[in-house]
């Protein structure tokens, strides 16, 4: 017997465009809610192309009572029917369904998410289901954006994309905070003579660890393709629960040969701002709604926490403006003389030169003093990595961090320290083991060159992009200290 063959599924999104009216089509997707009588029922299906549901029109001359039970809110559906204008106002087009087969049936009794605004809390705990809500499904798809754009930007500067290991030897940023990549028996491992670990006996023959950053292999990159960049996870086991921070999270890391600090930081600022426009030309709806649902949740904030400008108004501003740029020494000296740190209101106050910016200082330059992104150069040498080219004061070190207003430091970067016997010489002022990173001062000594780059943390720009105020809502499945569900 030979089985007539079902039309294929077309795509919500290409529908509702009403571009196509009086055509017979087929749709899959899941239920958001279903309402009316027992003369008809609307069904708003959605399928995650984009943000809107199509409403199916099941008429029960056509579709069976028996159907109908099983089309709950959750549920999968398959329809297929003729695509008419709309009677009903609030879409252009609707679906009179022909036919409707179940795929997957919801049991309303336990399925959790209902036609109503969840908490962010709520979602969290049920990150399996999330992408279907509205806000989860807004989100992912910006991500999408975003991470083609960033491809986009590069590709068409022509960069070439590196990817660099996620296990390594080294700890590029110096600040200690790895996960071990181990195949020991962590009850018994090996012992050397001394009684310590003998890691040469561990699958890599040494100490390894999940890359906090793979910019020292795109250093390598660089010194022989110009321009490169990677895209990769990065691995952080920093004990900060704050809305900002994820032990794992996506880095992007252009690295430049030829460039110097301010080529850097054109280039970074040139970044972000297509980065914006690229969200704004591309993501309007689900930006909309994004936009809409802070204001909401802004509806009870005191009016100094509210912001000052709607999530499309702030992605303009950054598309449209030139970034502040100044010294770390000149951001001292306007934190030193602020009302909050005269009045003690920062927790952590601006004493002296030297002092390492808090996330309140840095917010500070952004949201009050400049209120806009601001660009801070030029930080001393000692709160920074050991890669940064040192100026010369001999003080301060050519670093660059951009602030972004509700976000803190969205982007770190520098121009490289290039010269061997200056590099050398930090290495071992910082008690970095030679022997992790011989083939890195190799560069230096073969064909060195100035060169500079900055990592981007994928999931702020999210933050900014999206308007979201915690990480964990912007990624798909968040790694915190003590979670890793899912
Ligand atoms: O400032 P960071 O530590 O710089 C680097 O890793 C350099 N190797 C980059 C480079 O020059 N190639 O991190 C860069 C960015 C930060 O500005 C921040 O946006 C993000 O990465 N970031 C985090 N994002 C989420 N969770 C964390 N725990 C993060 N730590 C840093
Ligand atoms: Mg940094």
């Amino acid at each position: 017997m030979c089985k007539v063959a079902e039309s294929k599924r077309t795509k919500i999104k290409a529908l509702l465009t009403g571009e196509q009216v009086d055509v017979n089509v087929r749709v899959k997707g899941w239920v958001r809610t279903k309402r009316g009588n027992k003369n008809v029922s609307f069904i708003a299906l959605n399928d995650g192309s984009c943000l809107a549901n199509l409403q199916i029109v099941a008429d029960p001359n056509n579709i069976s009572e028996d159907i109908l039970k099983r089309i709950t809110t959750g549920a999968c559906i398959s329809a297929e029917g003729q695509l008419v204008a709309s009677q009903g106002a609030g879409q252009k087009v609707e679906l009179n369904a022909e036919t409707i087969e179940v795929l997957g049936e919801a049991d309303p009794e336990t399925y959790p998410l209902q036609p109503k605004r969840h908490s962010l809390e709520f979602l969290r705990e049920i990150a399996h289901l999330r992408p279907r809500s509205n806000t989860f499904g807004a989100i992912m798809r910006v991500r999408h954006a975003m991470i083609f754009a960033v491809h986009k930007f590069f590709h068409d500067k022509g960069f070439v994309n590196v990817h660099t290991p996620i296990i390594t030897g080294s700890d590029a940023e110096g600040a200690g905070e790895m996960f071990r990549v181990t195949t020991m028996d962590l009850a018994n491992p090996p012992k050397d003579e001394e009684g310590n670990i003998d890691f040469k006996q561990d699958f890599f023959g040494k100490e390894t660890n999940l890359t906090v950053s793979g910019q020292l292999e795109a250093e390598l990159g660089a010194m022989a393709l110009g321009e490169v960049y990677t895209f990769g996870p990065t691995f952080r086991a920093e004990n900060s629960n704050t809305t900002r921070h994820l032990a794992e999270f996506w880095m992007i890391e252009p690295e430049v040969a030829f460039a110097d600090l301010e080529d850097n930081m054109d280039l970074a600022e040139e970044f972000l701002k297509f980065l914006a426009k690229y969200a704004l030309d591309n993501c309007r709806e689900d930006l909309e709604f994004l936009k809409e649902r802070a204001l909401q949740e802004e509806k009870n904030l005191p009016a100094d926490k509210k912001n000052e400008l709607n999530l499309i108004e702030r992605l303009e501003f950054v598309a449209n403006n030139d970034f502040q740029r100044l010294t770390y020494t000149e951001a001292i000296d306007i934190l030193k003389n602020s009302k909050p740190n005269k009045k003690g209101r920062f927790q952590y106050k601006i004493e002296e030169w030297g002092a390492d910016l808090q996330s309140e200082h840095e917010r500070f330059l952004v949201e009050k003093h400049f209120k806009k992104p601001v660009i801070l150069t030029d930080y001393p040498a000692k709160i920074k990595a050991f890669y940064m080219r040192l100026n010369e004061d001999e003080k301060t070190v050519a670093a660059m961090d951009i602030l972004f207003p509700g976000i803190g430091e969205i982007v770190g970067g520098s121009q490289r320290e290039e010269r061997y016997e200056v590099l050398v010489e930090k290495v071992k002022a910082m008690g970095i083991p030679e022997e992790h990173v011989w083939w890195y001062l190799d560069t230096r000594k073969f064909g060195t060159a100035p060169h500079a780059g900055f990592g981007l943390g994928f999931e702020r720009l999210i933050l900014f992009v999206t308007g979201m105020t915690n990480i964990r809502d912007v990624i798909p499945f968040p790694r915190t200290p003590g979670t890793a569900e899912f």
